[in-house]
């Protein structure tokens, strides 16, 4: 690889790096930038806009122009990938910090741990010489099917976006650029290449884009991943509405569209729908046929032949390699752009922390959990999930981490008092990294196996959930069924009639139906949680840890009861051509709230191991003008016995409107972190200008005068206080 040579004789243009300073100013480079595109020949200003391999493109060695290497994203850095292959390369120096999977960040509810996975991460991609992260991903959770929900921040958009900016500014900070994926509308893994989305103008502006725009315009990101599917007849990859005129247009982005790997499809389109760079269209490993190789891919041979021929203006080349190059000085070419780090504690330590404030206590029956560490007592670790790797599968976000904690060990290293025994109860496939060999490979040997060992205990702790397997929480495709598989409904029932004293640990990235909730006494949300796993579990179920995390998704009782999933396949999955986004703006607790559905657990709830009050809610006042900002107060007041943190949630609906409205959407929250019997009163703001809704008639943003109801609470369905205030 020449990637670092190029340094030197980067001097050959009419700056230097020597002199190049951090803080060179926007019009400086981009003076640099057009006295460098004036210098490449056609065919080096086309060889940049395509992959030369899996994850990465070419430089121009003869000026020194760097190569750009990118890297999966978004909870942890990938292990490196063939050149040509997706076969890994087999190289012992490059495993990472698996950090959380995005779902649980996003069940922190806390910006400030945000940016510290985003430090984090972003250090790890340096220490690996990435220029690119490709990640965080930020598709809204339409369905509980979704097999990349776990890769995602959740059902809200304010809640995405909120989460999402501290995250790239952090990885951004590392001179390495964060690459936002997947835009738009790729909700789903079921025929994600072809199908083609139909959705209102609202719902796309209203619940779809928010977390992109905010990427864009308040996180500044460097670079945008199209996605698989269509919308409105086009793929989304390079659409004239979505890449040219909202994201490159309306939103003034000035980085680089990346596509999903094999998501362009057309020379003209990819060239003039403004994608910049076109990775993953395919090769054949070994360049021997012209239809498979790099060199033929839209944006390579047959966009240089169109330029030569005049179907396309030079302009547009220019356009692309300009947004390249701007991102080569962001990343590659910026001068003392460090060396990065990776396994360190700190970032052990990020992991465990973003960990233990996600898991969300779902049910406490009797205070189930906290299960204390005694003498003589036996606790029973029961089901696969207490030992099988979840970085190991889930597609491309698939780690390689230098080690993961599983439950069971976590548990045993927390337990030195209480004894730990475990069985797995069944057994579903090796996975490569698992840590356990099933004893006995029998399936009902392995049942038999467990129900006498749940006997043998005092407590039970089941560990289900889903696994990173296809068709589960995974790349590729969606689950097929919301039940959990492995015919754990009936193996929870068995092990209760053996041992009533049962709680569960749930692990998956989504909603999961839990008709055998009756027989758990307690349940916690555990998620996908890395290489801390099983210490943050431990913290948790220990009560070293307050639980602290909150759902950022609706649980529905059962599949129809989701707005997606109510209107029948035409609106998920599809008819294999078309699906309609029949739901509209009602994704998520929307629905549940307008059309009065009650969820199994609600969005914004979670359970702790403590009590908090919310008094004295006010408003500032209740009349605002559309520039104001409605400032909440709140006093929060921990009255349980423990140290803990509440999430303070402020949603704001319409109830007389002109336009259809959801009950009531989250405008603003604040973690509150409080020892026990202490209080504190926070604010919330909400700037007026954010209850606009989008006027499909006229294309834009539009403040609806007159009264407008503030809920205050701890979950959506858990509302203290209602205000009116009114906008004139
Ligand atoms: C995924 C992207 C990923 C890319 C490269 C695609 O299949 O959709 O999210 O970044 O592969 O691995």
């Amino acid at each position: 690889m020449i990637k670092y040579s190029y340094l030197l004789v980067i001097t050959f243009f009419t700056f230097t790096l020597a002199t190049a300073q951090n803080d060179i100013k926007d019009n400086e480079i981009n003076k640099k930038i057009d006295s460098i595109i004036s210098l490449l020949t056609l065919e080096e200003k086309v060889a940049m806009c395509h992959a030369q391999s899996k994850f990465s493109t070419k430089g121009v060695e003869r000026l020194g122009i760097p190569e750009i290497w990118m890297s999966d994203g978004p909870h942890g850095v990938r292990a490196e990938i063939s050149w040509d292959s997706w076969d890994y390369a087999g190289w012992t120096n490059d495993s990472i910090t698996a950090f959380p999977a995005l779902t649980c960040l996003a069940a922190s509810f806390n910006p400030n741990l945000s940016a510290q996975f985003g430090k984090s991460i972003g250090e790890e991609a340096l220490y690996r010489e990435k220029d690119v992260l490709l990640g965080p991903g930020v598709n809204i959770y339409r369905t509980p099917l979704n097999g990349r929900n776990f890769e995602y921040l959740g059902e809200d958009p304010h809640l995405a976006s909120k989460m999402v900016v501290p995250y790239i500014k952090n990885v951004q900070k590392n001179n390495v650029a964060a690459c936002v994926k997947h835009f738009a509308l790729n909700n789903q893994e079921h025929w994600r290449s072809t199908i083609n989305v139909e959705v209102s103008d609202r719902a796309l502006h209203e619940i779809y884009l928010p977390a992109f725009k905010a990427a864009v315009q308040d996180a500044k990101v460097w670079a945008v991943m199209g996605a698989y599917n269509k919308f409105r007849g086009q793929y989304t990859t390079h659409h004239e509405l979505l890449t040219n005129k909202i994201l490159k247009g309306d939103w003034e982005y000035d980085g680089v569209v990346i596509s999903d790997w094999s998501s362009a499809h057309d020379t003209m389109e990819a060239a003039l729908n403004g994608l910049d760079m076109e990775m993953g269209t395919g090769t054949d490993g070994l360049g021997t046929t012209t239809s498979n190789h790099y060199d033929y891919y839209y944006l390579a041979s047959p966009f240089l032949k169109a330029i030569k021929n005049g179907n396309i203006e030079e302009s547009v080349v220019d356009d692309k390699v300009r947004r390249i190059l701007r991102l080569m000085f962001r990343t590659t070419l910026k001068p003392n752009r460090g060396f990065g780090s990776v396994n360190t504690k700190a970032h052990h330590d990020v992991a465990r922390k973003v960990a233990q404030e996600g898991i969300v206590l779902l049910k406490n029956e009797n205070n189930f959990f906290p299960i204390e560490d005694k003498e003589g007592v036996t606790i029973a670790v029961i089901g696969e999930n207490a030992t099988r790797s979840m970085t190991a599968g889930g597609g491309s976000s698939e780690l390689k981490p230098q080690f993961e904690i599983s439950p069971l060990e976590g548990l045993k290293q927390r337990y030195k008092k209480a004894k730990i025994i475990h069985a797995m109860g069944y057994h579903t496939g090796p996975s490569v990294y698992d840590n356990i060999i099933p004893s006995k490979l029998n399936q009902d040997s392995l049942r038999v196996e467990a129900i006498e060992t749940a006997k043998k205990a005092d407590i039970v702790l089941y560990v289900g959930g889903l696994n990173k397997s296809h068709l589960q929480d995974c790349e590729g495709d969606d689950r097929q069924s919301y039940e959990l598989p492995y015919n754990q409904k009936e193996f929870i029932s068995e092990l209760k009639t053996v041992n009533p004293n049962l709680g569960m640990l749930l692990v998956t990235g989504n909603a999961v139906e839990t008709p055998w909730l009756d027989k758990v006494n307690g349940l916690i949300q555990t998620w996908y949680l890395g290489s801390m796993a099983g210490h943050a579990i431990a913290d948790v179920v220990s009560g070293d840890i307050n639980p602290s995390g909150k759902l950022p998704f609706s649980f529905p009782k059962q599949l129809k009861d989701n707005g997606a999933h109510f209107y029948g396949e035409l609106s998920y999955p599809g008819d294999g051509v078309n699906q309609y986004y029949k739901e509209d703006i009602l994704v998520g607790y929307r629905w549940f709230d307008t059309k009065k559905i009650e969820p199994q657990y609600a969005f914004g709830y979670g359970l702790s191991y403590s009590n908090f009050d919310l008094s004295d809610i006010e408003s500032n006042t209740n009349k605002f003008n559309t520039d104001d900002s409605i400032k909440i107060s709140c006093k929060v007041s921990n009255i349980g016995n423990v140290d803990g943190a509440e999430v303070v949630q402020v949603y704001v609906g319409k109830k007389k409107s002109k336009v259809k409205r959801a009950l009531k959407e989250l405008k603003g929250f604040e973690k509150v972190t409080l020892k026990s019997g202490t209080s504190k009163t926070i604010d919330i703001d909400i700037p007026v200008s954010s209850l606009a809704f989008y006027n499909e008639g006229k294309s834009d943003w539009e403040i609806e005068k007159g009264e407008y109801i503030i809920y205050v609470g701890n979950a959506s369905n858990n509302i203290t206080k209602k205000i009116k205030v009114k906008i004139q």
